[in-house]
């Protein structure tokens, strides 16, 4: 009894320490819900689509940062459904945005970023992007990460090829939103895997694939 009212008593002491508190409120920023009327045409965002190897140091709003991610993996139907398709529903994407302040990593269940180390990775990112400049230039990097084993428990080999095709779902859903929101970005697929996971602290089994630089057109 007396043991229940001491982990009572410190349950409590934790729930309501602002400290805890304030940290737990630093450390997760709810998005704005997306805007779903766009003025562009799909057809004009395809049609104006250019990689962009130049940008200005205008950093993006909060408004076009949570139509990017949602536009990649945001929840857009029943059962967690996401905007982008998925073999068999298995979800094997983890999306991570960099940008000046910090690293972040996207949590589509309550669209939110979770920041994962602050200050500016970009200047790493650059060296582990084989210093292709327009990377520390540009003010945000989206970086789509896959868990292959998600999808290769249920399809072995072939889920490898799945969650390779499901990466260009997401990523071409960023490229395509960006040019409707009047930005614009560049694919970036060479890059040192093994800078990039040390860079970003990735978990075991987590391997980046594409790095999606955004911003505005210098
Ligand atoms: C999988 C993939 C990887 C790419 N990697 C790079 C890259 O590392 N650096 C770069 O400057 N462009 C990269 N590109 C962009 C291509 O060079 C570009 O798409 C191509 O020149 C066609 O130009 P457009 O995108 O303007 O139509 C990549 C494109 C794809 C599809």
């Amino acid at each position: 009894m007396g043991r229940k009212i001491i982990v009572l008593v410190l349950f409590c002491l934790i729930l309501y320490n602002p400290v805890v508190f304030l940290e737990e409120e630093m450390k997760e920023i709810k998005l704005p819900e997306p805007d779903l009327k766009g003025e562009m045409s799909l057809e004009e965002t395809i049609a104006t689509r250019r990689s962009v190897r130049s940008y200005t140091d205008k950093e993006l709003t909060i408004d076009q940062i949570s139509n990017l991610l949602w536009s990649a993996q945001g929840i857009t139907g029943e059962r967690g459904r996401r905007a982008a398709p998925s073999a068999g529903a298995r979800y094997p994407l983890e999306i991570y945005l960099m940008k000046k302040d910090g690293l972040f990593h996207y949590n589509p269940e309550g669209h939110k970023l979770v920041l994962k180390k602050p200050g500016d990775l970009r200047p790493g990112l650059l060296e582990g992007a084989l210093r292709q400049r327009f990377v520390a230039q540009a003010p945000v990097s989206f970086i789509i990460c896959a868990v292959y084993e998600r999808v290769t428990k249920r399809y072995k080999r072939r889920g490898i090829r799945y969650t390779d095709i499901e990466v260009g779902h997401a990523a071409q859903n960023i490229h395509l939103e960006a040019v409707a929101l009047g930005l614009s970005s560049v694919p970036v697929g060479a890059f040192r895997d093994e800078a990039v996971i040390k860079l970003l602290g990735l978990p075991r089994g987590e391997e980046p694939v594409y790095i999606i630089p955004v911003g505005y057109k210098k």
